[in-house]
């Protein structure tokens, strides 16, 4: 049986790109034989220094977002990261196997320290996410293109734990969908699709009405030509449409191609629109139905189990390393 770990920072609205990339696969995972922790990264939301009053309802909103998705809670726990001090006392001990140049060179970290400024939290970041990772001893990790990189760090300080160590923690993997890893702005076709506050009409927000996805999706930016056709160097806009409907059809991109070879451009963003309306429609219907009460029993409910996981790594962890 295999442990699924991954993660989501409770910053602003879940979006379409988090949907596609991300959450879409943990709930084909949670429908597996695995063991799934599904957790809200409270603690590295941190490094964006969030307004402490909205802290609670963001978390709460992307509980709610992540039950309303589909996940088989039977084999799954959705937690919140804060809730665990393991992974922060893991975090420490794993970051004495990390260079300070390999933190450095990480993308996200270049991009960050541009917008936020160079605090530590920044650089140390991705050494969380592998005790996030580590904590459960999960051997795969459904995340999206951009967190890439940040496994790539984690198998590597799991090598070199495991040779000081011993074969303490598995090297994890990272499952990705076929498509729709990495959704592009609608309006920037050149920038990934995030929370950001800039680019409101670039981004698909899982509450989004019905009008304000179609109006997106319309007003979505293409290219001048009128050939339906995957080309991610010099036709990013459609291609990015075209993943967005490969990945809500299961098709691959050739299918859709052939489906759409004789519709214009703005047919094509109409039918995209629609299959996202479709696609959000009953998570957004489940959303409602759901009280802040349902998400603290929830809450409630999941942490015993993995607080015990928790403090079965760390025991481990501490006992090999003399603590
Ligand atoms: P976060 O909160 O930015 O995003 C959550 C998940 O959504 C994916 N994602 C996307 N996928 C496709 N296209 C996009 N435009 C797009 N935008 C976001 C992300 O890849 C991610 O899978 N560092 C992580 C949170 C984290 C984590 C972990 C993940 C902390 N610890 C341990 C996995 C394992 C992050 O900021 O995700």
């Amino acid at each position: 049986m295999k442990t699924v770990f991954s993660g989501i920072q409770p910053t602003g609205k879940v979006h379409l790109g988090n949907l596609l990339g991300a959450i879409n696969n943990w709930v084909h995972l949670s429908n597996e034989e695995n063991k799934n922790y599904f957790c809200v990264v409270d603690l590295h939301s941190l490094t964006t220094h969030p307004d402490p009053s909205l802290m609670q309802e963001n978390i709460n909103e992307t509980i709610k977002v992540l039950i309303s998705s589909g996940i088989n809670q039977k084999n799954s726990n959705i937690y919140i990261q804060s809730n665990v001090p393991e992974h922060v006392q893991l975090s420490w001990i794993l970051s004495n196997f990390c260079q300070i140049g390999e933190l450095q060179r990480m993308t996200q970290f270049k991009e960050k320290v541009d917008q936020l400024g160079s605090h530590a939290g920044i650089l140390t970041y991705p050494v969380l996410m592998a005790a996030d990772i580590l904590i459960h001893k999960a051997n795969e990790v459904p995340v999206g293109d951009d967190q890439t990189q940040h496994l790539e760090l984690t198998r590597n300080i799991v090598e070199r734990f495991n040779n000081s160590y011993g074969e303490i923690f598995p090297l994890p993997e990272r499952t990705t969908g076929k498509v729709g890893a990495r959704l592009m702005s609608l309006r920037h076709p050149d920038n990934k699709m995030s929370k950001s506050k800039d680019d409101l009409n670039g981004t698909i927000y899982f509450d989004d009405s019905k009008d304000e996805i179609i109006k997106k999706f319309k007003s979505s930016v293409t290219d001048s030509e009128n050939e339906i056709k995957f080309d991610n160097e010099t036709k990013k806009g459609i291609s990015n449409l075209i993943d967005v409907y490969s990945t809500l059809h299961e098709l691959t991109h050739a299918d859709v191609e052939n489906k759409f070879k004789n519709s214009s451009y703005s047919e094509f963003k109409i039918e995209v629109g629609e299959s996202v309306v479709s696609y959000l429609e009953p998570i957004k219907e489940r959303y409602d139905s759901l009280s802040e009460g349902d998400v603290a029993t929830l809450i409630k409910d999941n942490l015993d189990d993995v607080k015990n996981s928790a403090k079965k790594t760390m025991d481990e962890v501490s006992a090999v390393v003399g603590v």
